[in-house]
C-alpha cells in the first residue's frame, strides 16, 4: 500500500443564467449554426449580479464535501484554481475558507488559466502524499464572462462561468491519484491572453485569441501529456475507462481522442452546455458524470486540460 489522493467526494456549482446561442446572436453577429459546427457549444451559464467566482467556488465546495460526508472543519488545505478571482487580493481560496466557515487552514490560489486545476490537482496531491495534510479541497472556478470582449464574435461565444471541486483524502490505497504531469510554454504568451493587469495597465482588460494557433497547439500537447501520463502510471490506453477533458472545442476533444486511439464514448464531454469554462471546466465535467453514473467507483479516469501560457497537463486515478 502507498500513501495516495483518494478523490472522497465531487461537487459543482453553475450560474442561475443559461444563455443559448440563439439569445447570443440577438447581440452578437454570430449564428447558432457557426458556434454548433466549429465548437459544438450549445448554451453555457453566465453570472449575474451577486454571483462571483467565489460564491460559485464556495456552493461546488459545499456539494463535494456533502458527497464526500465531510465536514469542513475537516479541511486542512484549499487550492483554488482561476484565473478571475474575485479581488486582485486576497485569494479566492480565503475567501472560500471564511464562508465555509474553516478557522484556520492552508489556503491559497493556483493561476495556470485553463489548466488551473490540474496544477491544482498536483499540489494538493503533493501535499497530501508528503503528509503536510490529510484533506484537501481543490477547486477549479471561473466568470470568464467578466472579461470577454462581447465585441469580439471570434472569443466571447467560447466561454461560460462555473465551478468544480474534488475532495482529496490521504489513505494507504492503491487507489486514488496515481501519476500526474505538468508542463508550460512560456514563448506562447500572445496567443491566449488577456490585455490587461494589476502591474501594467491597473485594470482588468479583456481575453484576447488567436483561435486557429491555441487549435493546432492544443491537439499536440494534450496528446503527448496523457501519454506522458498514461506511461508514469503503468496503464495504457485499453486500462482507461473515462478520459475527463478540458471541454474547449468539441473539435479538439475529437482530435485528441483519436490521436491517442481512445474511442468517443470514452470521452467525457460537457462543452455543448457550458462551453469552456476554463480552470472550472475538468471539475465540472468530472462531477456531470460522476452524478449521472457515468464514472463509477474503481474506475480509472484520466484528466486533461491546456490553457493560456501555454500550460498543459494532466492526471490518472483510480476513482
Ligand atoms: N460567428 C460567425 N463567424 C465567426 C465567428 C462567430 N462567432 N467567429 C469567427 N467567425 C468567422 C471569422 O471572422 C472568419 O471569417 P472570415 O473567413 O470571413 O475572416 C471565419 O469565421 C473563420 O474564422 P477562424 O478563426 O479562422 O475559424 P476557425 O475555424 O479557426 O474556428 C475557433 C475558430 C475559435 C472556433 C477555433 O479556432 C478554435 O476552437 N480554436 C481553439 C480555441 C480554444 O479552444 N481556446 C481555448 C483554449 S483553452
Amino acid at each position: 500500500m502507498t500513501r495516495r489522493s483518494v478523490v472522497a467526494g465531487v461537487g459543482s456549482a453553475l450560474p442561475r443564467r443559461l444563455v443559448t446561442n440563439e439569445e447570443l446572436a440577438k447581440t452578437v453577429d454570430t449564428t447558432d449554426e457557426w458556434i454548433v459546427e466549429r465548437t459544438g457549444i450549445r448554451n453555457r451559464y453566465i453570472a449575474s449580479d451577486g454571483e462571483t467566482t467565489g460564491t460559485l467556488a464556495t456552493d461546488a465546495a459545499r456539494r463535494a464535501l456533502e458527497h464526500a460526508g465531510i465536514d469542513a472543519r475537516a479541511i486542512d488545505i484549499i487550492v483554488l484554481a482561476t484565473a478571475t478571482p474575485d479581488q486582485t487580493f486576497p485569494s479566492t481560496a480565503t475567501k472560500v475558507q471564511a464562508a465555509l466557515g474553516i478557522d484556520d487552514c492552508i489556503a491559497f490560489d493556483v493561476h495556470a488559466v485553463c489548466t488551473g486545476f490540474l496544477y491544482a490537482l498536483t499540489v494538493a496531491d503533493s501535499m497530501l502524499r508528503s503528509g503536510n495534510a490529510r484533506t484537501a479541497l481543490v477547486i477549479g472556478a471561473e466568470t470568464f464572462s467578466r472579461i470577454l470582449d462581447w465585441e469580439d464574435r471570434a472569443t466571447c461565444v467560447l466561454f461560460g462561468d462555473g465551478a468544480g471541486a474534488l475532495v482529496l483524502r490521504a489513505e494507504e490505497t492503491e487507489n486514488g491519484i496515481l501519476a500526474t504531469k505538468l508542463h508550460a510554454d512560456g514563448r506562447h504568451n500572445d496567443l491566449l491572453f488577456v490585455d490587461g493587469g494589476p502591474s501594467t495597465t491597473g485594470t482588468v482588460g479583456k481575453l484576447r485569441m488567436k483561435g486557429r494557433e491555441v487549435f493546432r497547439h492544443a491537439v499536440v500537447n494534450l496528446a503527448g501529456v496523457l501519454n506522458e501520463v498514461l506511461s508514469e502510471a503503468g496503464l495504457t490506453a485499453e486500462d482507461v475507462d473515462w478520459v475527463v477533458p478540458h471541454q474547449a472545442n468539441a473539435r479538439i476533444l475529437d482530435a485528441t481522442a483519436k490521436k491517442l486511439g481512445l474511442p468517443p464514448e470514452k470521452v467525457v464531454v460537457t462543452v455543448d452546455r457550458h462551453a469552456n469554462t476554463s480552470a472550472a471546466s475538468v471539475p465540472l465535467a468530472f462531477d456531470t458524470a460522476v452524478k449521472d453514473g457515468r464514472i463509477k467507483r474503481g474506475d480509472v479516469v484520466v484528466l486533461e486540460a491546456m490553457g493560456g501560457g501555454f500550460t498543459w497537463g494532466a492526471a490518472a486515478l483510480r476513482y
